[in-house]
């Protein structure tokens, strides 16, 4: 019998040609794609570079306002070139990966510099920006400059294994060659391959969500054609890979008021987390909270003026940050021992992680709801 007219399984959805699944997931996109503020008509590269950056790791809700304060203040590649890496690690408050902010500005210099102020479209010269990896250059690529290159990331895979029933994790070296060969033929046999990447991520986003949270399956262009669905296994696919677990850090802080209201800051070491960012002097510990008398020896304060202040927890990636926050008054002018004294008011402007901000904030919560984790 010719393949035609083998009958399928009733289980089994029949396979749909590549150009019919782009072309409903590209109709889909444009009847229901979210107005975000990267989504201009037309599509700007250098926003679109912004954007992508900032979307690495990141969910669009936490983006949006930063992506459009980063725009308000640098808005062309040329602004972002010329910018103090400071101030573009200032405007990345909050987003965390501060790798990404500098690896952005390194891009914007090396754009104005090797490609006369103009964001490549293929995906070749794309790659060779610090920080632009084979997702962030396929989508420049595609949705900014229309180019077919196919884009994975963690929506795309999910929706292409469900789709195809693959009970894999998306991490797998074969998985993985297998997500882009899928892509690559989607987008090669999409008509707009723009709005087929975009609406292929927003499908995942929106519709194809990962478990535990059901799937709307009802809402999806491409319910006709998805094993999962057929086999009930949406939530089974992807297969999940456990994650390590996030090794405990205990952070005492010393928040250092002078009479004049400047308050003690340092910067932070040139490699590791946080990079060359500003803190309040900190004394970091992985087995035990530090004492207060080791924070007062640290930064050269009695223990006696330290007054244990606020605690809270902070959850990196791979760290859980449990912080200490001790006040203390700084009765003399003379230079500190480490760090430096600035206003209250410049600290805005200084690249400065969350936490650090949080145990810097005034509002921080005091004595009331925090007791010693550990004596001294
Ligand atoms: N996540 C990554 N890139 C995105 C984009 N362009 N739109 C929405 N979500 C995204």
């Amino acid at each position: 019998m010719p393949s035609a007219q083998r009958p399928t399984p009733k289980s089994r959805p029949r396979r749909a040609t590549d150009a019919s699944l782009a072309a409903r997931v590209s109709e889909w996109f444009t009847r229901t794609a979210r107005p975000l503020p990267w989504r201009t008509t037309p599509r700007d590269p250098y926003h679109s570079l912004v954007a992508e950056t900032m979307l690495q790791q990141t969910q669009v809700s936490r983006v949006i306002d930063k992506y459009t304060a980063l725009i308000d203040r640098f808005p062309t590649v040329h602004a972002l070139a010329a910018a103090d890496e400071h101030d573009v690690l200032a405007m990345w408050t909050g987003l965390g990966y501060y790798r990404r902010a500098r690896n952005l500005h390194a891009a914007a210099r090396t754009i104005v510099s090797a490609f006369n102020g103009r964001i490549p479209d293929d995906v070749e010269s794309l790659r060779t920006l610090p920080g632009v990896g084979r997702y962030t250059a396929g989508a420049i690529a595609s949705i900014a400059h229309g180019m077919p290159a196919p884009i994975v990331d963690g929506n795309v895979a999910r929706v292409l294994l469900r789709i195809h029933g693959r009970d894999a994790a998306p991490s797998d070296k074969p998985t993985q060659a297998w997500l882009w060969e899928r892509a690559e033929a989607l987008v090669n046999a999409a008509a707009d391959p723009a709005r087929f990447n975009e609406g292929l991520m927003e499908l995942g986003a929106l519709i194809c969500t990962p478990a535990p949270s059901a799937p709307d399956c009802g809402a999806c262009p491409l319910r006709r054609d998805c094993v999962a669905r057929a086999t009930s296994r949406q939530l089974e696919i992807p297969r999940t890979t456990r994650r390590s677990g996030r090794t405990t850090v205990y952070c005492a802080v010393a928040v250092i008021q002078r009479p004049d209201g400047a308050l003690l800051i340092e910067q932070r070491p040139g490699t590791g987390m946080w990079a060359r960012m500003w803190q309040a002097p900190t004394l970091e510990r992985t087995d035990r909270a530090p004492t207060r008398a080791e924070l007062a020896r640290a930064v050269h304060a009695p223990a006696a003026g330290l007054t244990l202040r606020a605690r809270f927890e902070f959850l990196a990636t791979h760290r859980r940050m449990l912080f200490d926050v001790y006040h203390a008054t700084s009765r003399t002018h003379a230079a500190p021992a480490r760090g430096e004294f600035r206003p209250r008011s410049a600290l805005a402007r200084l690249p400065m992680s969350s936490p650090q901000r949080r145990a810097l904030d005034p509002r921080t919560p005091g004595p009331a709801t925090c007791s010693p984790r550990s004596p001294g």
